[in-house]
């Protein structure tokens, strides 16, 4: 598993969540793939994974899991147990290049660290902060001309979509765990195609969007009538920092708006919000506020809170994917992959957004892993 992004909160905790299940000092629990209805034959085990990553900063991988000890996150006696296999870990990140033809570069060390690790597979999962949106998207239909441009610096794409590029390149799949553009770029998506590989996406569903899921589907089986629906959405830490960028908080209530259209039909009128709150740390706060009528049109409202860690919530999704999207790698699966929307805020494809029905697909898609 190669994440982009490497010493981030989510792909800290990650590798380190991966290491304490490994030594069986933590459990499972928010591991979607760890429960019964996930054939653990079609699936490669946690212990198996192999991590490396860029990242443009070189804080140490013990420097930033003692961040997170500190700040809650991570268990500090378990942490201290895996030190020795956290620097075998840390060995294998590198720095992001971020100059001349990135794009072949990074394509290099995907190559080399399979190779260096006798991995039979690379999955490479974007964690890199979240990118404004591209309007309009790089019309370069054709995925050569793409590749030319981009090592000529003709072209400019952002990171997330140089990782895809790469990804593809390199005979990898690709997880974008971002709503930045990524493999929205038509010619990405092509080099996908043509390397034969899959990916999936886009953008972790783990808090305010996870609920609106669950509860947009129950107002519109009981036939009820939501009014307006608003949120606001209070974060710390780099993810926080980033998303108080106009840019970045676009592409993330964007992302978050396709839910309550896609399992009510309409949007409601209401506002979401994102604030940066510095002291809130990896901590989230969500508010939302439903107000729906009744029978005879009695007004109500409903309103709900929720305070979730968002490394803890998102680093055992990360490891799903990864296994999941290994798996449909390893059966041939070439493109998109719409069945894993259930771990998404924004989905590929056309295919339901209430949670109920994306657990239906994925468990569907999950039996038929390793079935000739
Ligand atoms: N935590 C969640 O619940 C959740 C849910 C959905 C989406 N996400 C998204 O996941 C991403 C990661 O979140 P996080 O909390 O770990 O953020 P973070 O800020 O802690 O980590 C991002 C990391 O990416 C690195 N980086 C920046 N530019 C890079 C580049 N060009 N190449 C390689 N690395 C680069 C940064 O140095 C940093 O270490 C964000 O985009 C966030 O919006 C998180």
């Amino acid at each position: 598993v190669w994440f982009a992004g490497a010493r981030g909160s989510v792909a800290t905790t990650t590798i380190v969540g991966s290491l304490l299940l490994r030594a069986g000092l933590a459990r499972p629990v928010g591991c979607v793939t760890a429960l019964p209805d996930f054939p653990s034959d079609g699936l490669v085990g946690v212990a198996d994974l192999v991590f490396g990553g860029h990242d443009v900063v070189d804080v140490p991988l013990a420097k930033r899991a003692e961040q997170l000890v500190s700040a809650g996150v991570l268990p500090a006696e378990p942490v201290a147990a895996i030190a020795g296999q956290l620097g075998e870990a840390a060995t294998e990140l590198r720095p992001a290049p971020v100059s001349g033809d990135v794009v072949a570069a990074i394509a290099a060390d995907l190559t080399a660290f399979r190779e260096r690790v006798g991995a039979d597979r690379v999955v490479v999962v974007n964690l890199t902060p979240t990118e404004p949106p591209l309007d309009p998207l790089p019309a370069h239909s054709d995925a050569d001309g793409l590749l030319a441009a981009l090592a000529s610096s003709e072209l400019r794409l952002p990171p997330s979509s140089l990782y895809a590029c790469a990804a593809f390149v390199a005979g990898c799949s690709f997880v974008d765990f971002t709503p930045s553009p990524g493999v929205r770029v038509p010619a990405v998506a092509e080099l996908a195609i043509r390397a034969e590989v899959p990916y999936a996406g886009n953008d972790g569903k783990t808090g305010e969007t996870l609920l609106k899921s669950v509860l947009a589907p129950m107002f519109a089986r009981r036939n009820l009538n939501v009014r307006s629906w608003s949120g606001l959405n209070l974060l710390g830490a780099g993810d926080g920092a980033n998303l108080a960028d106009p840019g970045a908080r676009a592409s993330k209530l964007a992302s978050k708006d396709r839910v309550l259209a896609g399992t009510l039909g309409d949007v409601p009128p209401g506002e979401v919000g994102i604030g940066y709150v510095p002291d809130l740390g990896d901590w989230k706060t969500a508010w939302n506020l439903v107000t729906f009528d009744g029978f005879l049109g009695v007004p109500m409202r409903l309103e709900f809170t929720w305070h979730g860690c968002d490394s803890a919530l998102a680093a055992p999704l990360v490891l799903d994917l990864a296994r999941l999207v290994a798996a449909a790698h390893r059966d041939g699966r070439v493109g998109p992959l719409p069945e894993l929307g259930f771990f998404f805020k924004d989905p590929l494809g056309d295919g339901p957004h209430g949670l109920d029905a994306q657990w239906r697909e994925l468990t569907a898609f999950a039996a038929g892993l390793g079935q000739p």
